[in-house]
């Protein structure tokens, strides 16, 4: 089966460093080619330095941020203000330092389905047809984003798909996912489907730190099981995973050595 291209670097630093600069590549390549760029970026405690590095020179100067447009891969349900929000820190350490305007900043609408009195389902359906409305190109019924950045938790889960998700029997764009008990925080969630990752022309999987290295071990393993290792689904061929050592340290021998 194809394997994605794996990268081990010393320390999160190096890693962060390392994902900052494909970033922009990735973004000032899609502007260069197709005039716009649509990006999913993530949430968890990974893309904070990252957005620093981002919104700093070199890197700020390299991206043209006026044709680019900001997605989540996945959110929690809470209001854009709550500590749990996944918008808030891309917001704080990139698009607002960057000045990019609220038009082309593109969070997962939770505060106008809360204020309706409507749940993640109907959250994810506002999503959608935000895609929908934003001219992304579609192959074989998905939306095609130019790059999408996730990281993966100890558990497996990429995005807010978690072992034994129904998400892979649905077929939404974008779908809500009840709250998990068995990871924190226990909180519903809005998230892509899985299935849009399998047609991004670039995915990179971003992962350090030694509470991965176990799991990191399993989904790259013998045996290949989506619904089980959620993760599995950027095992593929185009997508690339930056890894510390730390994190790769269980990898079966011949993976990114
Ligand atoms: C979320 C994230 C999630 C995250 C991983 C890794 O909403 O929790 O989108 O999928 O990327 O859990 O989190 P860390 O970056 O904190 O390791």
């Amino acid at each position: 089966m194809s394997e994605p291209s794996v990268v081990i670097l010393p320390d999160p630093a190096a890693v962060a460093a390392d994902a900052a600069d494909r970033i922009a590549g990735a973004l000032a390549e899609a502007v260069a080619e197709r005039g716009r760029a649509h990006w999913a970026t993530t949430g968890g405690s990974t893309p904070v330095p990252i957005y620093r590095l981002l919104a700093s020179s070199p890197l700020r100067d390299r991206v043209p941020w006026k044709g680019v447009h900001t997605w989540w891969g996945d959110d929690r349900f809470v209001p854009s203000t709550d500590a749990l929000s996944n918008a808030a820190p891309a917001r704080e350490h990139l698009l607002g330092p960057l000045g990019v305007p609220e038009s082309h900043v593109h969070a997962v609408p939770t505060d106008a389905s809360l204020a309706a009195g409507e749940g993640p389902n109907a959250c994810a359906a506002r999503y959608e047809a935000e895609l929908r409305s934003n001219g992304i190109v579609v192959a074989d019924g998905w939306p095609v984003l130019d790059l999408v950045i996730v990281g993966i938790g100890s558990d497996g889960h990429l995005l807010s798909v978690f072992p034994g998700s129904t998400a892979f029997d649905r077929g939404g764009w974008v779908l809500g996912i009840p709250a998990p008990s068995h990871i924190e925080p226990h909180v519903a969630r809005v998230s892509l489907n899985p299935r849009v990752l399998d047609v991004a022309h670039q995915l990179l999987v971003i992962v350090h730190g030694a509470g991965k290295a176990a799991i990191l071990g399993d989904v790259f393993g013998p045996d290949r099981d989506e619904r089980r290792w959620p993760a599995q689904v950027a095992r593929r061929a185009g997508a690339t995973w930056i890894l510390d050592a730390a994190a790769a340290d269980r990898l079966p021998a011949d993976v990114g050595r």
